[in-house]
Formats: C-alpha cells, sequence, structure tokens
C-alpha cells in the first residue's frame, strides 16, 4: 500500500521543476518561539454583538474559534474595537449596541457606522467566547471626550469583573486607547497642526483616566497597547512611528509605563477591481516579504525598550474597494498563511487579520448576510459561513501545534514561488510547511508542480505525513479542503473524512501551483 503511493507521487508527469531543501532537525539558535495564537482575529465593533450573540451566544462564530481552541489549547486572541472604536459613545440608556449606518452601496455593500452607542451589555457578551480568551479592546480617543473614554473603561472593567467572565478564564489583557492615530488629520478628526507632538499629551491625558479608571499599575494583568498606528516609520503619516512616539518620551509618562506591546496596522493595498494579476501580486513570495520587512526598523525599536509587536490589525486589501475575486479567494488563503509565518521570522508576535460583518476579506461570516458581499444586491439570504482564508488559521494552528514550546524558522529555497518552514518542539524537528505561490487560474492550461527534495543535516526522519490544502483555482471562493476536510458546514465544524498520505522523504514530494503542504515527520 504504502509502495503504490510513493510510486503514484513519483510518476506524477509535470513536476516542471525541482528544488532541493536542507532542513534542520533541531532548532537553529534563535530560532523565534510562536504563540499557538499567532493567527488572531480583530473585529469592527460596530457590529460586536452580531459577532458575539446578544441573548445568547452566536454559535457559529463560537464554533469557528473553538475548533483552532481544539487544535491548539488556545483560542485566537480577540482584539474589538478598530475604526468604530474611535466612534463610539458609551450610554446607560443603551442595553447593548446602538448603531446608525450609511446606505449600503455597490462600492461598500457593508459600510461602517456612523454613530455608535454602546451600553453596559456591548461588554458583557464577552462571556459567550471561548475559555481562555485573551481580549485587546480600544476605546475612544478621535473624539478627545474624556467621559467617553471613561465611561467606556468602567463598563469594560465592569464586564470583565462579572462570574460569567471570571468562570470562562476570559480576559482582558490590553486596552488601546485610540485607533490609527495617525490618520486623524486625514480623516477629519484633528486639523492640520495635528502631529505626534499634540498626540503623546492628548493620549497620556486620556490614557490616564483610563488607567486610573480600570487600576492598572506595573503589576496589574492589564495593560496598554502602544501605537496602533496604520502607517510605519517607512510610510509615516503625519510623521507618526513607534520611534517618533519614543523619542517624544511616552514610555517615560505613568500611563506609557504600562505599555508592553507596540501594534501597527497593515494592509497589502486596495484597489479598484479584482483580476487574477491582482490575486497573483498578492500571493506573490517577495510581495509577501516587502509588506511584513517594511516593519523590521520599528519592530528593532521596540525591541530595544523591551517591549513585544503585533500586528493590532491587518488583512489583504482594504475594504474601501471592491475586492471581490481577491481577499476572499482560496489564494488570499495562501496569502495569509505565508504572511503569518514569515512575520514570526521579523520579530512579529501576533497577527489580528480584521473582520466586519459582510467585508470581503473576513475569515469568517458570523451572520446571515442579505446583501452581496461583491456589489451589495440582494440576495437570497447566505446563512454564516467561512471564507477560504480560515484555512490560514487552521494550517497555522496545526503547524504551531499545541504545546507552547513551538519554534519556527524559513527554510531557506531556490525558488522565487515556494516558501517553506520547519517547526521545532523541544528542540527537535516535528513539522513542515510548504506554500506554492503560483496563483493557478481558469484557462492557464496544465497544472504545473515543483518537486521538493528533502534532505536534513543529519539522520532524519524516515517518513512523512502529508496534508493537503486542495484548492481547484487561486480564485476559488469556496470548494476547499483540508486534507479531505472541510469547513464549509453550517455550524463551522468540521466535515469529511481525514485524508493523509504517508510518503518516504526520501521521495520527496510534489507541490503544486496554488497549494499548501503540512508534513509531520515520523
Ligand atoms: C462625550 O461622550 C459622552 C459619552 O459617550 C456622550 O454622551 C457625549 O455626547 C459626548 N460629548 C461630545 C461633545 O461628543
Ligand atoms: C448618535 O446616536 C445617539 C443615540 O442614538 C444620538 O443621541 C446622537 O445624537 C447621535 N449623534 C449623531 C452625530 O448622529
Ligand atoms: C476621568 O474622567 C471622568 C470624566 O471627566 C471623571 O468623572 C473621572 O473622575 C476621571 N477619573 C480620574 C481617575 O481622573
Ligand atoms: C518619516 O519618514 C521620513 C522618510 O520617509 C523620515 O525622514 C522621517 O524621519 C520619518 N519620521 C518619523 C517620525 O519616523
Ligand atoms: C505589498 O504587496 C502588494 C501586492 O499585494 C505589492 O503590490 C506591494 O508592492 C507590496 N509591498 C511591498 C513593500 O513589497
Ligand atoms: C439579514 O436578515 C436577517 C433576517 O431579517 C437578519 O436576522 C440579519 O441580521 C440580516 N443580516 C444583516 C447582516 O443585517
Ligand atoms: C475565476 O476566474 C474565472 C476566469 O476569469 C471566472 O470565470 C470565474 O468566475 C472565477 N471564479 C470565481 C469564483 O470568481
Amino acid at each position: 500500500m504504502l509502495y503504490q503511493v510513493v510510486l503514484l507521487a513519483s510518476i506524477i508527469p509535470f513536476a516542471a521543476s525541482a528544488v532541493d531543501i536542507t532542513i534542520p532537525l533541531s532548532a537553529p539558535s534563535g530560532a523565534p518561539l510562536v504563540a499557538p495564537d499567532l493567527v488572531s482575529l480583530s473585529i469592527e465593533q460596530d457590529r460586536w454583538v452580531d459577532w458575539a450573540g446578544t441573548t445568547e451566544q452566536n454559535q457559529f462564530f463560537y464554533n469557528a474559534l473553538n475548533n483552532l481552541a481544539q487544535i491548539t489549547n488556545s483560542p485566537p486572541f480577540i482584539r474589538i474595537g478598530a475604526d468604530s472604536e474611535d466612534h463610539t459613545d458609551f450610554s446607560y440608556d443603551v442595553e447593548y449596541e446602538e448603531d446608525i449606518f450609511p446606505a449600503s452601496s455597490s462600492v461598500s455593500p457593508y459600510p461602517e457606522a456612523s454613530n455608535i452607542t454602546v451600553g453596559q451589555g456591548f461588554y458583557d457578551v464577552i462571556s459567550h467566547l471561548p475559555f481562555g480568551t485573551r481580549v485587546h479592546w480600544g476605546v475612544n480617543l478621535r473624539q478627545y471626550n474624556l467621559t467617553a473614554a471613561y465611561l467606556e473603561t468602567k463598563a469594560l472593567i465592569q464586564a470583565f469583573e462579572s462570574q460569567a467572565v471570571k468562570t470562562k478564564g476570559i480576559t482582558l489583557n490590553f486596552i488601546e486607547i485610540g485607533n490609527e492615530a495617525d490618520l486623524y488629520y486625514n480623516n477629519g478628526g484633528r486639523d492640520s497642526s495635528w502631529s505626534v507632538f499634540e498626540y503623546v499629551p492628548q493620549w497620556v491625558q486620556i490614557a490616564t483616566n483610563v488607567s486610573e479608571t480600570a487600576g492598572l499599575s506595573k503589576t496589574s494583568f492589564t495593560k496598554l497597547i502602544g501605537a496602533a498606528f496604520a502607517g510605519s516609520s517607512n510610510n509615516n503619516i503625519s510623521g507618526f512611528s513607534p520611534q517618533a512616539i519614543f523619542a517624544e518620551g511616552i514610555l517615560g509618562t505613568m500611563p506609557g509605563a504600562l505599555i508592553t506591546t507596540i501594534s501597527q496596522h497593515r494592509y497589502s493595498g486596495s484597489f479598484c477591481a479584482g483580476s487574477g494579476a491582482i490575486l497573483q501580486d498578492l500571493m506573490t513570495k517577495s510581495y509577501i516579504r516587502g509588506n511584513i520587512s517594511v516593519f523590521e526598523p520599528d519592530i528593532k525599536a521596540t525591541f530595544a525598550h523591551g517591549l513585544k509587536y503585533i500586528l493590532g490589525e491587518t488583512n489583504s486589501k482594504s475594504t474601501i474597494m471592491p475586492s471581490f475575486r481577491v481577499s476572499n479567494t482560496a489564494g488570499a488563503a495562501l496569502w495569509a498563511l505565508d504572511y503569518s509565518l514569515f512575520a514570526t521570522q521579523v520579530g512579529i508576535s501576533r497577527l489580528h487579520f480584521h473582520e466586519g460583518v459582510g467585508y470581503k476579506y473576513n475569515f469568517i461570516q458570523p451572520v446571515t448576510l442579505n446583501y452581496s458581499i461583491v456589489d451589495g444586491s440582494p440576495i437570497t439570504p447566505l446563512p454564516p459561513h467561512i471564507q477560504p482564508p480560515y484555512y490560514a488559521a487552521i494550517i497555522s494552528a496545526e503547524a504551531i501545534g499545541s504545546t507552547g514550546h513551538a519554534r519556527m524558522v524559513e527554510i531557506p529555497i531556490d525558488a522565487t514561488d515556494v516558501s517553506g518552514y520547519a517547526i521545532f518542539e523541544h528542540g527537535h524537528l516535528v513539522r513542515a510547511v510548504f506554500i506554492n505561490h503560483v496563483a493557478y487560474l481558469p484557462g492557464a492550461g496544465v497544472r504545473s508542480s515543483t518537486h521538493i527534495n528533502i534532505n536534513f543535516d543529519g539522520f532524519g526522519p524516515q517518513q512523512m505525513e502529508v496534508r493537503r490544502l486542495d484548492i481547484t483555482y487561486a480564485n476559488a471562493t469556496s470548494g476547499v479542503t483540508w486534507a479531505g476536510q472541510t469547513y464549509e458546514t453550517t455550524d463551522a465544524r468540521v466535515s469529511g473524512t481525514l485524508q493523509i498520505q504517508t510518503l518516504n522523504v526520501c521521495d520527496g514530494l510534489d507541490i503544486q501551483e496554488t497549494e499548501v503542504v503540512l508534513l509531520s515527520f515520523l
């Protein structure tokens, strides 16, 4: 049986190219420790209660998160806030959340609310998330309204001190004060004098109230997020960057001393109409590295202060423009996976992929949609479902595993369109992931593949289990399976028979265009 499988694998006729790689058997010194919740989520808070559920938990969203917790023992870290955190008021007269939405349009089928008023229940429903969920929540800075930030903080703390939340081990790890403050001039939140020199004292003023209201101190569990900017030192907006706020002495202030993690935001771009070429650009190995590498100076500056570094909000293409057939495709799953795994190599400890109800680049659509996410036209109600990028979270979870001790290094591969990573547990090689970055599109003809010859730097394992992400075309928006199984189910639970090949390591393996393989060494 085994012989047959090996034979089949080695006679696939169109391995257009071959690469020889060498995988270390032991974790190289300095191999980064990779947290099981590397791939986490950020939720636009104008529709937060749709995600969480009000009187009952949203079972679909819960299951989609719990699937990941079952693989890694650690549910995704959830950031709530984003642009709408800066448009949120608090009222004791509101039970959960009251929004005013602009009209849906073909360009923006699910626009963000212009006016958001929340009550205590908005925060309390955090109890609906899986056991052990860690949370990062934003409060309003843009309105420069101390009362809003104060009332939101009080409600936040009351929710996290409730028995329902404590019983589930759900914790408030971070409060974020203001989202993308570097854009406040561009988006009309401040006048043209807006600069980092105005930002730091305003942040300190609000953060002093927030941290005193929340009872934060050097020894408290909850800490503050720093920056949360849209730009970087490489492409700074209004002169904002982590380096600039450090230079302004933010860390020496009382609330600034509570910053333990710097967060920045990144989208790979925005564009008017999707096309195969744009999907290939998104998936291209060198562009993914370019989009992550812009943060290297900021990360270095952050580490110099002993702080951690995350992408607190990120995704493929910003939602302003229609990005159908790019952001919600199987190809985008390969982008999200390589982007996340590569991020570990430059010191990014976690990525929060941004989600909003009806957004095109979502991993998860948590409620029934009544308008097309493509052009806003009315559709037959489309029940909650996962989109292909969700598989990036599943594969990353399986690659990193549940030990909490995984280390990862990129495997040098002499090919512009194949990338690979090796994963070590307790110092020993356990798994490897390979990604073929070529976007295989309808009409492209024969689907080519690359043969990977695997060598070790010593006497290594003889056999490996192989799981494949099966994709018809890079622009497919459904029909993706992982090791033969699907998460495209009515309850987000996995379905289908697990299909795992066992191959001899010495035969290597083929990886076709637009494919991911996970190897588990036996
Ligand atoms: C300040 O915030 C409070 C609470 O969110 C709100 O009721 C009030 O209207 C806000 N004031 C202004 C001037 O926006
Ligand atoms: C926002 O909504 C609140 C509550 O519904 C209302 O009192 C307030 O006037 C609204 N603000 C704007 C700018 O529409
Ligand atoms: C925070 O601001 C609110 C609203 O202005 C005020 O009532 C409260 O006393 C302030 N808290 C602290 C600790 O300064
Ligand atoms: C902003 O970027 C420019 C170059 O793009 C650089 O010269 C300047 O130092 C940067 N400023 C900050 C505050 O990072
Ligand atoms: C980021 O990715 C996009 C493709 O999605 C590419 O056009 C752009 O050049 C990349 N940026 C960098 C700095 O590599
Ligand atoms: C779609 O309509 C259903 C039924 O009216 C409703 O429950 C759901 O919230 C709607 N979806 C959105 C995103 O508004
Ligand atoms: C993929 O691209 C082909 C060719 O452009 C197109 O016919 C097809 O509808 C696309 N598939 C999806 C799911 O968008």
